[in-house]
């Protein structure tokens, strides 16, 4: 997004009238580029009406994410523990920049968010759209005793972290599961996380927690057409800044109950939004394809199928297709 861009985001911001004149003036361009800039927008998702004479107003909430917001709505507690949180406007990717900063353990928990990611990863691979002043894309940055971690079970933890935030807002439908990663909503995806680390001496692991979370996306491309958003569902547009602070809140709370109880404190809660559970699934898991009934996880977090040929498998790495 480019900074004027920005400039003309924050002056309408207000959700008052301005002129193509007036913003032209602040902006010091042409009254042909605001207009270029409003389409620009538009195209992004934003709500902006053109009427001839007023001018351009935009038809939503918006904020900007403000670190000084963020760190208004969390606890004193995780005020104090969390070293660094860094906003970009624009960043190639925010668990990228982190795995770049893995080895400053003095600014560890670090969080890092984005309003626009232009090379966002999903797994696998995969592409996270990550269009401009939308959605959350954050990153943590995690350290914590390797003999206390089970690396499969970090992104589970995370996502029931996303579900128990989500459910605060009352959405009419179903929150699901899918493992070990996905969260979703009446069949549409709403949420993902990718989970890095690297391991130090055998002594501690450092661990990126990347979140995506749909927030006030408007339009989604033919691409991703099956996913949704808390916009969509809820048809109106929620503050990310205090939803980012809840994030942080659920999933440090979480990680640390993880350290000290395992991930069966959490197997129950789990089985509650699974979206397989008792249902047929096909796993790929590397070269092999396995179908079988998912019984849901076992006390460590593995997907547990059974299948025709052995009562029960447990896997810890995989995709349900
Ligand atoms: C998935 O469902 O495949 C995981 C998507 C994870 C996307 C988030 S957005 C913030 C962080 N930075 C990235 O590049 N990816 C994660």
């Amino acid at each position: 997004m480019q900074k004027k861009s920005r400039e003309l985001l924050a002056i309408l911001q207000d959700n008052e009238f301005h002129s193509g004149e007036e913003i032209g003036r602040q902006l010091k361009v042409t009254r042909a580029a605001v207009w270029k800039m409003i389409q620009t927008l538009q195209q992004t998702g934003f709500l902006i009406t053109a009427i001839s004479r007023r001018g351009y107003r935009l038809e939503q909430s918006f904020e900007f994410l403000s670190q000084q917001k963020i760190l208004e709505c969390l606890s004193d507690n995780l005020r104090k523990q969390i070293k660094l949180l860094e906003i970009f406007d624009v960043i190639d990717s925010t668990n990228t920049y982190l795995l770049q900063q893995i080895h400053n353990y003095a600014t560890i928990p670090r969080v890092c968010i984005a309003e626009m990611q232009t090379e966002g990863r999903g797994r696998h691979n995969r592409k996270w759209y990550s269009p401009y002043a939308q959605n959350i894309y954050l990153s943590l940055l995690w350290r914590l005793p390797s003999h206390q971690i089970s690396s499969h079970v970090i992104p589970l933890i995370t996502a029931l972290s996303i579900v128990e935030v989500i459910e605060t807002l009352n959405l009419p439908g179903i929150i699901q599961l899918k493992w070990p990663n996905d969260v979703y909503f009446s069949g549409k995806k709403i949420a993902g996380v990718l989970v890095e680390m690297t391991m130090e001496s055998n002594s501690h692991a450092q661990v990126i927690i990347g979140i995506g979370l749909n927030v006030n996306m408007r339009n989604t491309t033919d691409e991703i057409n099956s996913w949704t958003s808390l916009y969509k569902i809820l048809k109106k547009d929620l503050n990310r800044n205090s939803l980012i602070a809840a994030l942080l809140e659920r999933c440090i709370a979480n990680l640390e109950v993880y350290q000290v109880k395992g991930f069966g404190y959490f197997q129950k809660k789990w089985h509650r939004y699974d979206l397989f559970l008792g249902k047929k699934v096909q796993l790929q898991c590397h070269d092999l394809m396995i179908n079988g009934i998912s019984h849901g996880v076992d006390h460590e977090g593995r997907l547990v199928i059974g299948t025709r040929k052995k009562k029960n498998s447990m896997f810890s790495v995989g995709e349900i297709l």
